[in-house]
């Protein structure tokens, strides 16, 4: 698939515009970040297959859906992913999570790899790999890399912004990891942020400069 899936519930919209406001305050930003990412989770595992289970009710024998398979993997790009990983695991307690310890030099805009953390049988799991921000991809091209190195082969790959620019390269390179995001902006300005964006994602969630 080509593109991303763009999640457009007026729910995501209004907190991603609070979000945005650079008048919000760190406790804030958190709090939302928290928020919206229960609902993008919601929304990228809409599809997932089900199995029919016989269970009891007080009344009656019946065959009930359950998730089918394994329990999914969340892979959270540090730091700013944890604060997607937070509250997806709030809607799904018993997913499995990896870390992935990247950051972005400012210089070149390469990802600087210092840490990497997953559980050994991903390729028997969906891997849905969380990072708020999709600038250049140059990060998420890597932590993704990372996970495929590692066996996983059925991939997602879950942002709250994006920019043109880094939804085509990420596409280029995993044409196979469909993207899903909140928005996608008008570009990348010449230090690699996303415009109008929020500003930097990791800063504005610990207050940090
Ligand atoms: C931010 C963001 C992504 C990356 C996106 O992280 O959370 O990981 O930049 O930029 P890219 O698409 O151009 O690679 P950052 O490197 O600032 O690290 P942090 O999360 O530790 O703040
Ligand atoms: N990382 C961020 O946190 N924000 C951007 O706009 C680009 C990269």
């Amino acid at each position: 698939m080509s593109g991303a899936n763009v999640i457009s519930h007026p729910l995501v919209q209004h907190k991603l515009t609070i979000m945005r406001d650079k008048g919000t305050s760190t406790q804030g930003f958190r709090r939302l970040l928290r928020e919206i990412s229960t609902l993008l989770c919601y929304e990228v595992t809409r599809d997932l297959p089900l199995v029919r289970q016989t269970i009891e009710t007080p009344l009656a024998e019946m065959q009930a859906p359950m998730l089918a398979g394994k329990k999914l993997v969340f892979a959270s790009v540090l730091r700013a992913g944890n604060g997607l990983l937070e509250g997806m695991l709030e809607l799904v307690p018993s997913a499995r999570v990896a870390h992935i310890g990247l950051y972005r030099d400012p210089e070149t805009l390469h990802p600087v790899e210092y840490y990497f953390k997953a559980p050994d049988d991903l390729n028997e799991r969906l891997v849905i790999v969380v990072d708020p921000m999709l600038a250049t991809a140059n990060s998420a091209i890597a932590a993704v890399h990372k996970i495929k190195e590692r066996g996983a082969n059925n991939i997602r790959f879950l942002c709250l912004l994006a920019a043109p620019e880094g939804v085509a390269k990420f596409n280029e390179n995993h044409p196979d990891v469909p993207i899903f995001t909140a928005a996608i902006d008008e570009k990348l300005n010449e230090k690699g942020y996303i415009v109008p964006g929020l500003g930097d994602a990791g800063d504005r969630m610990y207050g940090t400069k």
